[in-house]
C-alpha cells in the first residue's frame, strides 16, 4: 500500500463479488468457497487486492447469511443480491472513494499489477467512466442463422473478451445502476454503456480466466501453481 508519486489521490475501494451460487460449477455450494489450490477461491482475489498499491479498503459481497464462512477475511462483508449487479449495488453503498474496482471472486488469477494498471488507466483517462480488463479474441467467430447456417465471419480485430477487474467512477456507476436493467447485465460496464457512458478496455492476459464449469478448476489450479513459482 505504498504511495508512489501522485498515486495517493487515487486510492480505490475494491469490491469483490462472491455472492453467486455457482450453478454451472455444480459444487453444491457457493463457488467463491470452493477450494482451489489449497484455499477457498475468493482468497486468491482478496490477496491480490490487498497486495495492490492503489487499493485501500476491500469489500466482499457474500451469499446472504454466510459471513461465518469468511472468518479471516481482511475485508468488509456485505450480503449480495439476487443477480450479480444487485451484489455490486449492495457493495457500492459502502464505498467512500471516488473510484471502485469491481472484481469477480471467480477470477482467482488476477494480479496486483493488473489491478493497479486498471486503476491508473482510469485515472489517466478523464474522458471515460470506466476501464475494463479485456483479452483479444483468439477463436474465429462466425454469425449463424436459426438453422445453424453460417451468415458471416466477424472481424476479430474489433472484438474483445471481457473480464474483471472493471474500474468505475463511483458516481457514474451509481447513476447507471439506478436506471439500469440489473437482471440482464452480465457485467457492470454494460450498465454504463446503456446509460450512454464511455468505457475503455485495458489489455489483459487470457490467463485471467473465469472459473465457470468443473473443467476450469484444473486449468486454474495449474496456472496458480505456475504463478506462485
Ligand atoms: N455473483 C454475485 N452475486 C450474484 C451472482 C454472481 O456476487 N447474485 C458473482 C459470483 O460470485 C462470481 C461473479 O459474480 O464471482 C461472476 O458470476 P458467475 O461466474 O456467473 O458466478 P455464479 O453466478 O456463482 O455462477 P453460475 O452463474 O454458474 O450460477
Ligand atoms: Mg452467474
Amino acid at each position: 500500500m505504498a504511495d508512489g508519486p501522485g498515486l495517493g489521490t487515487i486510492k480505490t475501494t475494491a469490491l469483490i463479488v462472491a455472492a453467486g451460487s455457482g450453478q454451472r460449477l455444480g459444487a453444491g455450494g457457493p463457488k467463491a468457497l470452493v477450494e482451489l489450490a489449497g484455499r477457498p477461491m475468493y482468497e486468491w482475489s482478496l490477496e491480490a487486492c490487498l497486495a495492490a498499491d492503489l487499493v485501500g479498503e476491500v469489500i466482499i459481497a457474500i451469499p446472504p447469511g454466510s459471513s461465518g464462512d469468511f472468518p479471516e477475511a481482511e475485508a468488509i462483508l456485505v450480503d449480495g443480491g439476487q443477480a450479480r449487479s444487485h451484489s455490486v449495488a449492495a457493495g457500492l453503498e459502502l464505498v467512500k472513494t471516488e473510484f471502485v474496482l469491481v472484481h469477480d471472486a471467480a477470477r482467482p488469477l488476477v494480479t496486483p499489477d493488473l489491478i493497479d494498471r486498471s486503476i491508473m488507466a482510469l485515472d489517466s483517462s478523464p474522458e471515460v467512466d470506466a476501464v475494463i480488463a479485456a483479452a483479444p479474441v483468439t477463436d474465429t467467430i462466425k454469425s449463424v442463422d436459426a438453422d445453424g447456417q453460417v451468415t458471416g465471419t466477424v472481424d476479430r480485430d474489433g472484438l474483445r473478451s471481457i473480464q474483471t477487474p472493471q474500474v468505475f467512477r463511483v458516481e457514474a456507476l451509481k447513476k447507471a445502476i439506478a436506471s439500469g436493467d440489473l437482471e440482464s447485465a452480465t457485467d457492470d460496464a454494460f450498465l454504463i454503456e446503456s446509460a450512454g457512458g464511455r468505457v475503455k478496455v485495458l489489455d489483459a492476459p487470457a490467463s485471467n480466466m473465469k472459473v465457470t464449469v468443473r473443467a476450469d478448476l484444473a486449468t486454474a489450479e495449474l496456472l496458480l501453481s505456475r504463478a506462485s513459482g
